[in-house]
């Protein structure tokens, strides 16, 4: 008899299939990318699909229509039973495949690509992508902020490797040029590990869309999403490897990073935690904190509180994400320590949570 646990594990084993698939087929044809992003953009591009990726309906597999290039999509093996078993994101003129949060939390690759779209359009207006010859994309999920960049190298790092073979895939399926695209397993915490470059770079700019959400225990978040009980451990161990990277590239070498996050703080002082925290490592003259236009979190699919918002209506608003939490007594049980956690930042003087971009000069 099959347990809930053998098919749970059945359907890991398929959705790595499905993976290996793709990656096979680019690999072996790559001039069938054209091909399979046509047959991907005709099932994203409808409206049915667009209110599905944006609501609750996007806990369970997208149902293929009949309208849809169906055969072309089983033959790649992204279908089962008449549903479509990735998620699709029309992102920066290119095209992404990933997981959709129904995949299991330990493993599952970053759904969205709304918070690298406010990453990007933040790094175009400094002026710092276009003087950048070397990104550095920390925590690059399936490629969404790397691979929208064209210059002369991007390096994709995460430490979650069902992520880079998203990455790797993505990259084909937008033909994008192997040797300006590298992708590496890093763990962040562990410092940057890079190749030797071949040539010296001479502007490199690091951007981060890290996990950031506040989490009060292990187990709760995804991977993707678990930030510490702060929001910030991520983007603190970033700037650390930062620091240290940067020491070791020749002198003259300008290092600037831009990352995004949430931080616990209060909005009557504008004082920001994370910001304390980069000043604290780099000098606080290097640092310089920007409020994020969008709203503070996507509850359910979808944005909709200010930014800032008072800490434990903010907390207990992700505690309430049923694409997160589907089961109603897990929910209890998670709205139990985000009070307790929110109970705690209150007591340090934490009243509110906001979204924004941290702006490093680091040399
Ligand atoms: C919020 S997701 C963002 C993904 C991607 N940047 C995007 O915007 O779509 C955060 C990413 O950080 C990765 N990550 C989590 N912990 C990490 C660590 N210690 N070192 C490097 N990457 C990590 C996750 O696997 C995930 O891909």
């Amino acid at each position: 008899m099959i347990t809930i646990d053998d098919s749970r594990e059945l359907d890991t084993h398929r959705r790595q299939d499905a993976m290996g698939h793709v990656l096979a087929s680019l690999r072996d044809a790559p001039r069938r990318a054209r091909m399979f992003r046509e047959a991907l953009e005709a099932v994203a591009g409808t409206r049915r699909y667009l209110h599905w990726s944006q609501g609750t309906g996007q806990s369970e597999p997208y149902v293929l229509d009949s309208d849809d290039p169906v055969d072309l999509l089983y033959q790649l093996g992204l279908c089962q039973s008449g549903r479509f078993m990735m998620r699709i994101n029309q992102h920066a003129s290119r095209l992404f495949l990933t997981d959709g949060v129904w995949v299991p939390k330990p493993s599952r690759v970053f759904p969205f690509c709304d918070e690298s779209a406010s990453l990007i359009d933040f790094a175009h207006e400094s002026g710092w992508a276009r003087q950048a010859d070397c990104i550095l994309d920390v925590g690059s999920g399936c490629g969404h902020t790397a691979l929208a960049f064209d210059r002369p190298r991007q390096f994709l790092l995460d430490i979650n490797p069902r992520a880079l073979a998203y990455a790797e895939i993505n990259r084909l399926l937008n033909e994008l040029d192997p040797q300006r695209y590298l992708v590496r397993l890093n763990d962040i915490r562990s410092g940057l590990v890079l190749p030797a470059f071949e040539s010296r770079p001479n502007s490199v700019l690091l951007l981060a869309n890290l996990p950031f959400a506040p989490c009060p225990a292990r187990g709760l978040m995804p991977l993707d999403s678990d930030g510490g009980p702060s929001g910030i451990d991520l983007q603190v161990a970033a700037l650390r490897a930062l620091k240290t990277f940067s020491r070791q590239l020749p002198s003259g070498t300008r290092v600037r990073a831009i990352l995004l996050g949430l931080s616990p703080g209060n909005a009557a002082t504008g004082s920001w935690l994370l910001e304390q925290a980069a000043g604290l490592l780099l000098g606080p003259e290097r640092v310089e904190w920007h409020r994020c236009n969008d709203q503070l979190l996507r509850i359910d699919g979808r944005r909709g509180l200010p930014n800032p918002s008072p800490v434990d209506k903010a907390l207990l608003a992700i505690a309430g994400c049923t694409l997160e939490n589907p089961d109603r007594a897990q929910r209890r049980r998670v709205a139990g320590a985000y009070e307790r956690l929110a109970a705690a930042h209150l007591k340090k003087g934490h009243t509110d949570l906001t979204y924004g971009f941290l702006k490093l000069r680091v040399a």
